[in-house]
């Protein structure tokens, strides 16, 4: 069988190693010739909403998937008349705007941060009013990894964050001074069957993710279950979807969520004994899901901007290097390392020392 990715950067290619054991093949379109999962996979090199690439794309697949949300809904929308697109395009449309986004949440009594839509600058002035100072100003599309949100304190940060991002449709949030972030991970199949991954704690810098711990029993898992299941049963999902929260004196409150493989359970491809990646792709294709149940207890450290010294990484006990053959460039997801251990203690060293290669 083949499986359709659209776009081929990392989450592709650890789709593409996840399925190879199973015998599955694989085509991306990305519009970059370089685009780091084409050395595994076929790959058609056009934009990601040219109808005829998506077409071939069709003609050659049995299913097709995607790896990031800023996809044309529309050039999606024709194509699932004909070809199975999974996960579905209502969690697509949703999770491609915020706005859409928090609003489902808030219909399936998902708590979240307060919102509300900015459109004009007087939208803007009455941000402050009702949600009180910092407040988060973000667009409602295309952005990750942090790009095109603001935190504001003041006015002048206010007027600063209106210049940068007017003209495009905003969302204005309350500032949350959570304790933690956690992920939740489940996979859905077409059954309606549902499993989860144990909780990750996630810790970002300047917006993007730099450590995910895999947090064994810990006491936010079920009640992530809960919040996350709701919105997987609510858009009939098939396959991965991660849950972002916040946790603040004791309560939860969904950032976002993403309807793909995330981040924040890179963790599972040697922590978990079924990976993300492959789980994925075992819903999407109707195959038996696989045991979400961790092995070790297991961190992830994201590699931004720059790698450290492979040698160096690879001397430490229980790491796994994965490096995505991508040019450095300051604020890239360049590669990862997944750092196991038989217990707590013993990972908190080994987290150090990996840690202590980073620049
Ligand atoms: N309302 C908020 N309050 C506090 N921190 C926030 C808020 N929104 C975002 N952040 C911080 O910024 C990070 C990135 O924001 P997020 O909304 O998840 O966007 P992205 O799509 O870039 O991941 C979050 O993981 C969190 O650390
Ligand atoms: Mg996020």
């Amino acid at each position: 069988m083949r499986v359709g990715i659209i776009g081929g950067g990392q989450l592709a290619r650890m789709l593409a190693l996840a399925g190879y054991p199973l015998g599955l093949e694989f085509t991306v379109l990305d519009p970059a010739q370089d685009a780091c999962a084409s050395v595994l996979c076929e790959h058609i090199c056009a934009p990601y909403d040219d109808p005829n690439a998506l077409s071939q794309l069709a003609e050659k697949c049995d299913v097709i998937t995607y790896e990031f949300e800023n996809v044309s809904l529309e050039a999606l929308e024709v194509l699932a008349e004909t070809t199975a697109i999974r996960p579905p395009l209502t969690a697509l449309a949703k999770s491609r705007d915020r706005l859409k986004e928090k609003t489902l949440f808030q219909e399936l009594e998902i708590p979240t941060p307060r919102f509300l839509a900015i459109d004009s600058h007087q939208d803007l002035e009455t941000a402050p009013k009702i949600l009180g100072w910092p407040f988060v100003l973000k667009t409602r599309q295309f952005g990750y990894d942090g790009k095109g949100q603001h935190v504001i304190h003041h006015r002048k940060d206010m007027e600063d964050a209106w210049n940068s991002l007017q003209g495009q449709p905003l969302i204005a949030e309350s500032f949350i001074p959570f304790q933690r972030e956690v992920s939740i991970i489940g996979v859905r199949n077409a059954h309606g069957q549902i499993i989860f991954y144990p909780l990750s704690e996630n810790v970002h810098k300047n917006g993007i993710l730099h450590t995910s711990r895999c947090r064994l029993g810990d006491s936010q898992t079920r009640p992530a279950e809960v919040l996350a299941t709701r919105l997987l049963d609510r858009l009939d999902y098939v396959g991965v979807l991660a849950l972002e929260l916040f946790e603040i004196n004791g309560r939860l409150l969904a950032n976002e969520m993403a309807p793909r493989v995330h981040n924040s359970g890179h963790w599972t491809i040697e922590g978990a004994e079924t990976s993300q990646f492959e789980n994925h792709l075992r819903a999407i294709l109707d195959l038996p899901l696989g045991t979400t149940e961790a092995v070790k207890h297991t961190a992830m450290v994201n590699f931004i901007s720059v790698l450290p010294e492979p040698t160096d990484v690879l001397e430490l006990p229980g790491v796994h290097l994965h490096t995505y053959g991508k040019t450095e460039r300051p604020g890239r997801k360049v590669g990862h390392a997944t750092i196991r251990a038989a217990d707590n203690k013993i990972l908190d060293i080994r987290l150090h020392h990996l840690l202590a290669l980073l620049p």
